[in-house]
């Protein structure tokens, strides 16, 4: 299982100590959580605090775009050195835009995803399995760190484990918003390869027990 902390809920008054932590306790990935106060209710940080990021740290740079208009910004990302930008589903009208904009990040060398929020279905998402190098099941309301784990995600991650695996396609699976310990192993019995923990991993007082527990 890779484990991808997200920085949403870290200390940035002290972020290079917070990144450390995640690194010692055996993260695989960073999670880094974009939100423009439009796509979503709340305001986060952007591409100069990532570039920051990339200059103190190797881990594997997962950002996840909750913005209106994530095509404009794309370039912006990549250069600031994200190894994966998934972006939403919702954030287009329909499945041509949401192509483009897959070929336009895999045609700068990164890898593409693209999340679903709780009320999408997945079949919305099926025809784009085999362009996609992830899919990225949301858990709960995308905007804020700390809510409850919404129980159906289960089934989502379970279908699109069956699709993954009967038609052979080369596509990660992520959960992200209300994973602890028990969502965690709910999760990855149903076939998810990536969790995202925000508060669960930086308020606990052994950040690698955290990260371990979700392994
Ligand atoms: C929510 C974000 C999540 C958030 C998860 O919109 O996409 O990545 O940080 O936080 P927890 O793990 O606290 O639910
Ligand atoms: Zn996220």
């Amino acid at each position: 299982m890779i484990i991808s902390p997200s920085v949403l809920s870290a200390n940035f008054a002290d972020l290079k100590t917070d990144i450390k932590k995640i690194e010692d306790g055996g993260a695989g990935w960073l999670h880094y959580d974009v939100m423009d106060g439009h796509f979503v209710p709340n305001i986060s940080f952007g591409y100069s605090i990532l570039s920051d990021v990339r200059k103190v740290t190797d881990l594997f740079l997962d950002v996840h775009l909750m913005i209106s208009d994530p095509n404009k910004y794309l370039t912006d990302f990549i250069k600031a050195g994200a190894d994966l930008i998934t972006f939403h589903y919702e954030a287009y009208d329909n499945l041509d835009q949401i192509k483009t904009v897959i070929a336009k990040i895999k045609d700068q060398g990164i890898k593409a995803g693209l999340s679903i929020k709780p009320n999408t279905s997945v079949e919305a998402i099926r025809p784009l399995l085999s362009d996609l190098d992830l899919v990225l099941v949301m858990s709960v309301e995308p905007g804020f760190g700390g809510q409850s784990f919404m129980l159906g995600a289960i089934d989502k991650i379970k279908t699109l484990r069956n699709w993954i695996d009967q038609e052979k396609i080369q596509c990660l699976i992520e959960v992200d918003g209300g994973i602890n310990e028990a969502t965690g192993s709910q999760c990855k019995a149903a076939g998810a390869d990536v969790l995202v923990a925000g508060s669960y991993i930086f308020k606990h007082e052994n950040t690698q027990k955290a990260i371990e527990s979700l392994k």
